[in-house]
This record gives structure tokens, sequence and C-alpha cells, in this order.
């Protein structure tokens, strides 16, 4: 287990994925440099920016490319010796387009089936059904060359699925998608982890993305490990507040101002007021939450909402990973 990872795993229990000090290199890039995670049950999203190793890692837990150094167990099993017992147990999702343009969805997902190993009848029941529950109805008799891509996405999802793993990789499912159906593709990640008991590690180039669906977040940056840790440990308090006051931009602006002269630093936050954490002489429990109702009823103005400021992703990346 890493030195970073504050993360407990029951006595007994076989992680999902672990690595020791795993490396590879293409050349002089260092892809992956001695990394050591763990990948528990539930979804684990595994972030960090274009280049940070994502894909790499993948790759190599699936046997697809050989690490240059260091070890990896999937479910127990030994990626160097047991690549097909673990190709068996995973379902994966490529990052790039896999999809051949002259085929429907429903004949590729029957076809993966089969390649796994199912007889045909239980292929073309598991097809529809996995095809169902990511959302590809009527579609899914039309080739594939002329499908959007979110209902690429939803056909790569189908067949990384349908010969019922227990454990996907998704490798940036939300790649491609506009805001709302990256909702939808995300709310279906949640799914296969919550509902069909399937562990996830999903990958995203966008830190803040994952967190609300991921119940564990890696963050990779340059090929070794920032941080690994539950999701809830990283969305703590940033001690800061946000507060709400009737009235538009003008009230907000007032208050803000009041605010500074009370001796908390504040900024507009869309229609918010956003308050640092406050000073030392101001930082006891309670006292910026007592200035901000007194200064709000001093300038007549109606309080909405004080709150307090939920620290994102993102900042991990600000505080250099030790938020
Ligand atoms: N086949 C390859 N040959 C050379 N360099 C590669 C190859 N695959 C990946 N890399 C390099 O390894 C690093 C990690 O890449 P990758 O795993 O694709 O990152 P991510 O998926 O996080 O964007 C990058 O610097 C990338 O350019
Ligand atoms: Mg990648």
């Amino acid at each position: 287990m890493s030195a970073v990872t504050g993360e407990t795993m029951p006595v007994g229990a076989v992680p999902v994925v672990q690595t020791s000090r795993l490396t590879k290199s293409f050349g002089a890039v260092h892809a992956l440099a001695d990394l050591d995670i763990t990948v528990g049950e539930g979804v684990t999203g595994l972030v960090g920016a274009n280049g940070a190793g994502k894909s790499t890692l993948i790759k190599i837990l699936l046997g697809l490319l050989e690490p240059t150094s260091g070890a990896a167990r999937v479910l127990g099993h030994d990626i160097a010796t047991e690549g097909d017992r673990i190709r068996q147990l995973v379902g994966y999702m490529p990052e790039h387009d896999c999809l051949p343009p002259d085929v429907s969805a429903s004949d590729f997902v029957v076809h993966m089936g089969r390649m796994s190993g199912l007889p045909a009848t239980v292929a073309r029941e598991r097809a529809a059904d996995v095809l169902r529950h990511v959302g590809l109805d009527e579609e899914r008799y039309r080739q594939m060359g002329g499908y959007s891509t979110g209902m690429k996405q939803r056909a790569k999802l189908a067949q990384a699925l349908v010969h019922d793993p227990r454990l996907v990789f998704l490798d940036e499912p939300t790649n491609g998608l506009d805001p709302a159906a990256r909702v939808d593709m995300l709310q279906l990640v949640q799914r296969i982890g919550r509902d069909f008991g399937i562990a996830v590690l999903v990958t995203s180039h966008l830190l803040g993305e994952l967190e609300r669906v991921s119940d564990h977040v890696i963050v990779l940056d340059g090929g070794r490990l920032l941080r690994s840790s539950a999701t809830a440990d990283f969305l703590g308090h940033t001690g800061g507040l946000l507060v709400e006051v009737l009235g538009g931009d003008a009230a907000r602006d007032q208050l803000g101002e009041a605010l500074a002269q009370a001796g908390l630093h504040c900024r507009p936050r869309g229609p918010l007021v956003a308050i640092d954490p406050p000073p030392e002489a101001l930082a006891a429990p309670g006292v910026a939450h007592d200035i901000v109702r007194d200064t709000t009823a001093d300038l007549g103005l109606a309080l909405v909402r004080i709150e307090p400021d939920q620290a994102h992703l993102e900042d991990v990346f600000l505080t250099g990973g030790h938020a």
C-alpha cells in the first residue's frame, strides 16, 4: 500500500488491482515510474492530465503492453503469467474508436460476447441486455458508422460488459461528449458500479469530472502517484464559507465590501460571496459565521444561506497533492 494513501482494505480481501513499483519507459519517456497503487471495489476514478500514464497503466494491466519493470495483480492474478484469466474477468472500453463502421452495434456486441466464449444464444441475450442498459434502443440495428459520438461510446461500453465481467476498465468514456451526454455517461458508470456490483476503474483527464461518481480517486502526474484517497477525503471543507443574499450583484458586492472591512477576505463567485478561510484572529469556530450574519443584518440584507465552501479535486493540484 502506498505511503500517501489513507485507505484500508478489509483483512483478507483481494484488491481489485495492486501494482508494485510498476514502471514503463518508452525510450526516454517514463510513462509510469515506480507506481504503487491499490484499487478496491466500487468505482475508482483514475485522473491526471493528458500524458499522465492512465492509458498505459490500463494496457499493462490487460497484458496489451509489457511493463519495463515492476509487477501487478488484477483480482489476485499476476499480469505476467495469468493474462488469459485476467482477460476473462475484465471488460475494457478503450479510449479511441474501435468500432467497425459497417456493422450494427447489435451484431458487434454479440460477436464480442462469442469471442469471450459465450454460446450463441447466451451471447444474443446478453447483448440485448447490455445494449438496453447503456441506452441503445432501436439504433442498435443500424450500422455504427452513422452513430453520433455518444452512441459510439455506448456501443463501446456495451461490448465491455457483454461477458459479465467482475471488473471494467473504462478509458475516457466521456471523451468527445457534449455536457448533457457527459452527465448521462457518468450516471451509467455509477450504475455499473453501484447497481451491477462490477468494480470500475474509470479514467478522465478532466480533473473534477469523476468526483461525483467515484468512491475513490487516484491522481497520476507524470507517471507518478500524486494522491490516492476516498473521494470524501478529497472533498473536505476548505474552511471557507459561501454566502448568498437577496438583491442581486449590487447586494452581493455591498456585503463583500462590508465583510472585507470586518477583516474577512472574500470575492464574488457567480451570485455568491466566497469567503477565504478566515485569518488567525477570526479563525475560532463560528466567528466568521457570526460576522457574516451580523454584517448582513446591519446592512438590512436578506440572507438566503451561509454554507461551508467544499474543496474540489482541482484544489489537489493547486496545493501540490497534500490538501
Ligand atoms: N507507444 C508509445 N510510444 C511512445 N510513447 C508513448 C507510447 N504510449 C504512450 N507514450 C507516452 O507515455 C506517456 C503516457 O501516455 P498515456 O498513458 O497515453 O497517458 P494518458 O492516458 O494519461 O493521457 C505520454 O508521454 C505518452 O506520450
Ligand atoms: Mg489516455
